[in-house]
C-alpha cells in the first residue's frame, strides 16, 4: 500500500502512521505526505522520516476541481494507492473523492455520526461534547465521502468524559486514542481485511476476508 497523508496542523496522528511503519506493524509504504499550509508542522516531521512533501494551496487555484486536479497530479506521480487524512482542514475536492472512492479515510476525534459536520473540528468538538453533557467520547476512522464526516465508519473506540474535563484535557487524551486507533485501521487496509457494502464496513478476521 503506497500511502499519501493529508495534513494541515501539527501532525502527530501523521507521527503515529510514520512509527507503525517504521515499527513494522503497518506494511505501507509513505509515499507523500500533503499540506494546503506551507507551514504546517505534519512537514517537519515528514522531512524529518524522508518522506516527500506536497504542499498545494487551494488559494492558488480558480475553482476546486483545478485544485483536486493538481492533488491527483501529485498522488499519481507519486504512485499512491491510498490515502489518509490527519487532521487536513479543508474539503477534499470531488474529483479527489472519487478518483480514490473506498481507498480514503479520515480520523475525527468523537464518535461518529455525533459531534461531526461543517464547522465541528479542532477544539469544537471537545466543547460541543461537554456541553452535550455526555458521558462517553471516542475517536472514528472512516471512509471519505462527499460530505464532511459521512462516510462509511471503519473503526470507533470510546473515551470516557470526565466531570472535571476541559476542551483541553478531553482532546489529549482523545488524541491519544486516535494515535493508536488510526494506524490499527489503516492495517485492516494494508492486510485487505476490509469489505465494503453500501455504508456497512465488514472487517475480515486475519486469513480471510
Ligand atoms: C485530530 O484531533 C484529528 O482527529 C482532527 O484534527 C486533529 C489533528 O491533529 N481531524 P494532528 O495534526 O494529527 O496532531
Amino acid at each position: 500500500m503506497r500511502l499519501a497523508v493529508f495534513a494541515s496542523g501539527a501532525g502527530s496522528n501523521l507521527q503515529a502512521i510514520l512509527d507503525a511503519i517504521e515499527d513494522g506493524s503497518l506494511a505501507a509504504e509513505p509515499a507523500l505526505v500533503v499540506s494546503d499550509r506551507p507551514t504546517a508542522g505534519a512537514l517537519e516531521r515528514a522531512a524529518r522520516a524522508g518522506v516527500d512533501q506536497a504542499v498545494v494551496e487551494p488559494s492558488h487555484f480558480d475553482d476546486p476541481e483545478e485544485y483536486g486536479a493538481a492533488l491527483l497530479a501529485s498522488l499519481e506521480e507519486h504512485g499512491v494507492d491510498f490515502v489518509a487524512l490527519a487532521g487536513f482542514l479543508r474539503m477534499v475536492p470531488a474529483n479527489v473523492i472519487a478518483a480514490y472512492r473506498n481507498r480514503m479515510v479520515n480520523v475525527h476525534p468523537a464518535l461518529l455520526p455525533a459531534f461531526g459536520g461543517k464547522g465541528l473540528y479542532g477544539r469544537r468538538v471537545h466543547e460541543a461534547v461537554l456541553e452535550a453533557g455526555v458521558r462517553w467520547t471516542g475517536a472514528t476512522v472512516h471512509l471519505v465521502d462527499e460530505h464532511y464526516d459521512t462516510g462509511p465508519i471503519v473503526l470507533q473506540e470510546p473515551v470516557p468524559v470526565r466531570q472535571d474535563d476541559t476542551p483541553e484535557s478531553l482532546a489529549r487524551r482523545v488524541l491519544e486514542m486516535e494515535h493508536r486507533l488510526y494506524p490499527r485501521a489503516l492495517r485492516l487496509f494494508a492486510e485487505d481485511r476490509v469489505r465494503i457494502e453500501g455504508r456497512k464496513v465488514w472487517i475480515g478476521e486475519e486469513g480471510e476476508r
